[in-house]
């Protein structure tokens, strides 16, 4: 099979498409033919390794341990291991989406319990947009219970792979949503049903003037003494992530700190690790037959070109998300 594959750790360059051994699913493990695959941040953390700190936690010191680059996909079950045909409710010819290891390529094995049936209405190329970016959006916003109807909601990074899907669960939870991000993606941000938009190029939210219930934060690296300023006294701050070039802890020590301080302060300042399993999906779909969730998908690039769709990604900042469409 064909896949986008990388021996070292590097840039875009260190990746190449390759003619490689098509894998066979172990017990619990499906086997998709690949349709479509996302490209989140993750991609690019594990492609340059960078933060240190993520080779620690397992994915490989020296090299990726996990050659074939992607994290979610949407596709078709061909195979189906151990136990049987039509073990862990999927049968052959399902189409489904989900999280694995290696869907930059035509044929992935993923976990039975990471993956559920596509959401009939989409796309393959749009159900690939879902898995990490909607999954962490429910998580930040709905499961943590942070927001509730009535609430003032603050999004940073509204027009993001997370933030676009936060923005609409937080309007659907009857939240009144603020939405920050550029000058040329206010517009977008006010399609996905923010109430209002702060261009952060040309206004600060940090003055203390306008005060907000809920912060989810996805990006622009904000102190969480700054962000604090923009909350109301028992306020709750959900810090998702943020892209930072620091290159042993990236973003990681901020989200520490605040939840370190949050005992002694009014206000509740937590840090999202978010899971990846069948139930988000399930979720997901739920939200998206509901008319609740709709996939923003910039721009597609065939497996070819898996590497520029990622240096796209990394560098022009592109409104939702970006896809590697495989078949
Ligand atoms: N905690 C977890 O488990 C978890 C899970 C998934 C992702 N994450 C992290 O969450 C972060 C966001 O992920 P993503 O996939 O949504 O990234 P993304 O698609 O790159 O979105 C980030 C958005 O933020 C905007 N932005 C950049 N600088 C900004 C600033 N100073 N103020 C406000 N907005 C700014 C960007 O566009 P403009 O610059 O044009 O506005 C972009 O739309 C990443 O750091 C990722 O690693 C964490």
């Amino acid at each position: 099979m064909r896949a986008i594959i990388q021996d070292e750790y590097g840039d875009v360059d260190a990746l190449r498409l390759a003619d490689i051994e098509t894998p066979t699913p172990g017990a619990g493990e499906v086997l998709i033919r690949v349709k479509a695959a996302g490209i989140d941040a993750g991609v690019w953390h594990l492609m340059t390794g960078l933060p240190y700190l993520a080779r620690v936690m397992g994915f490989g010191l020296r090299r990726p341990k996990t050659k074939i680059k992607g994290r979610e996909f949407a596709g078709v079950v061909e195979a189906i291991g151990a136990p049987g045909k039509r073990a862990h409710g999927f049968t052959v010819g399902d189409e489904v989406y989900g999280y694995c290891e290696g869907s930059f390529a035509e044929f992935v094995c993923a976990r039975a319990d990471r993956i559920a049936p596509k959401p009939a209405s989409l796309s393959f190329e749009q159900a690939a947009a879902l898995p990490i970016s909607a999954g962490t959006a429910v998580q930040a916003v709905r499961d943590s219970g942070a927001v509730k109807a009535g609430q003032s909601v603050l999004v940073i990074g509204a027009a993001g792979g997370v933030g676009a899907f936060a923005v609409q669960i937080a309007k659907e939870l009857g939240a009144s949503v603020t939405g920050v991000t550029s000058t040329g993606k206010l517009e977008l941000v006010r399609s996905l049903g923010a109430d209002h938009v702060i261009d952060y190029t040309r206004e600060s939210f940090t003055t203390g003037i306008r005060l907000f219930d809920v912060i989810i934060d996805t990006a622009g690296h904000r102190s969480v003494a700054e962000l604090r300023k923009a909350l109301t006294p028992h306020g709750t701050l959900v810090i998702v992530g943020s892209e930072v070039d620091a290159p042993v802890f990236g973003g990681m020590g901020r989200p520490i700190g605040a939840s370190l301080k949050s005992p002694f302060v009014g206000q509740n300042l937590r840090m999202l690790a978010a899971g990846e399993n069948a139930g988000l999906l399930h979720s997901i779909t739920e939200l998206v037959d509901a008319g609740t969730l709709a996939p923003v998908v910039e721009s597609r690039y065939p497996l070819a070109e898996a590497p520029a769709a990622i240096r796209h990604w990394r560098d022009d900042h592109p409104a939702g998300k970006v896809v590697v469409t495989v078949a």
